[in-house]
């Protein structure tokens, strides 16, 4: 079988670093908060480009946080994407704010004229979560325009775009945060839960420290409520040891494979998004359109032929049942995000799968009808 994830090959390439990883924090003595995650931010930032990296327990703590920090709470408005995970609206509600969708472009990803519109229309909108969906970045410029011209506070959603750019420019680095997960299928995966806040300046930065360790300020001083989310310091010490240093090998496996599948899948049925003009893809997902109704046949289809696939995401967050008193609040339908997700069909896309398998993934998709 022609995994989604191969996390078998992965361990065997990487099991001697993990290992080395996890025998210097026992040596250190140093459970939490330790050497290891300082390391981790400080390289973490660096891969990134951007001053300052914090880590947090998890990718949906770390949107949380960062809001709060910008001070998003109960009764606000936060824009979004129809299209994400759970956590990026559970993040917002979690604050007790609203989040307010505006439809997908045809990538998937939220479409910034759209959110121009609505955010003329709706001054109540203060706060902006942009998703980097898919390994694709949003266009830069227009996000900094729009943070400009509407004075928002943003948190960049870069759960899944850990490395992408638009024109040059590195996504994460236009909000006055950012965050991403470290969740095990994620680019830059660790072995069990861990996530990061982003940010350029050192204040916005102290803040995220202080309120992912209980809001303290110096040991035992709280000068505000907090949480417990801290980036476990195995994971640290993992993600710092072996997984960062094959960041960059990875995504260029990754650039590789998206590049052979664009070039050799030519099936009229299989309809390929690519990536919008001037963004370099981390391709964390690499997602194809069928025509509407036909989903079911091709899943079974790719499944018989022993290649594994999936649905980022079978159902756009508004029909979510747990968001159904949400939706009320829509910016716009989100009727083509609803259509997207009817048709969107993910193929396998990681770092360890051979040219072979590359190669017997366009025959199956090819061999559809
Ligand atoms: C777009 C997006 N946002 C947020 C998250 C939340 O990350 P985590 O699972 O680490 O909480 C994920 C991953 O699941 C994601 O894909």
């Amino acid at each position: 079988m022609i995994l989604l994830n191969d996390f078998g090959r992965q361990w065997a390439e990487t099991k001697a670093d993990v290992l080395g990883a996890v025998d210097q924090v026992g040596s250190s003595g140093w459970y939490v908060l330790g050497q290891s995650v300082k390391d981790f931010e400080r390289h973490l930032a660096q891969w990134w480009g951007i001053e300052h990296a914090v880590g947090v327990a998890n990718g949906l703590d770390g949107i949380e946080i960062a809001l709060k920090a910008l001070g998003c709470g109960a009764g606000d408005f936060v824009l979004t994407s129809p299209i994400s995970a759970f956590a990026t609206p559970l993040a917002i509600l979690k604050l007790g704010a609203t989040p307010v969708f505006v439809d997908c472009d045809e990538f998937g990803l939220i479409d910034l004229k759209e959110s121009r519109r609505v955010l003329s229309a709706r001054p109540e909108i203060r706060y902006f979560v942009p998703v980097h969906l898919y390994g694709h970045s949003l266009d830069m410029g227009e996000l900094a325009a729009l943070k400009k011209d509407f004075d928002l506070g943003m948190v960049e959603d870069c759960a899944q775009s850990i490395g992408a750019s638009h024109l040059g420019l590195a996504c994460g680095t236009v909000g006055q945060y950012a965050a991403t997960s470290f969740y095990p299928t994620k680019n830059l995966g660790a072995l069990g839960d861990g996530g990061a806040v982003l940010c350029r300046d050192g204040t916005y930065a102290d803040k995220i420290r202080q309120l992912r360790d209980y809001g303290q300020t110096s040991k035992y001083k709280h000068d505000l409520l907090g949480y417990n989310s801290r980036l476990d310091e195995l994971q640290a010490a993992i993600l710092d040891g072996a997984f960062l240093p094959r960041l960059s090998q990875w995504t260029s496996r990754r650039r590789e494979i998206a590049a052979a599948y664009l070039k050799g899948i030519d099936n009229p049925l299989i309809q390929l998004t690519g990536s919008p003009q001037g963004v370099q893809s981390v391709w964390h997902l690499f997602p194809v359109l069928l025509p509407a109704g036909r989903k079911p046949e091709a899943m079974a289809h790719f499944k018989a032929a022993g290649v594994a696939v999936g649905e980022h995401y079978p159902m756009a967050l508004i029909e979510q049942k747990a968001l159904e008193s949400w939706q009320g609040k829509l910016g716009s339908d989100c009727a083509k995000s609803i259509e997207f997700c009817r048709r969107e069909l993910s193929l396998p896309i990681h770092p360890y799968l051979s040219d072979d398998e590359v190669a017997e993934v366009i025959r199956v998709a090819n061999g559809w009808s």
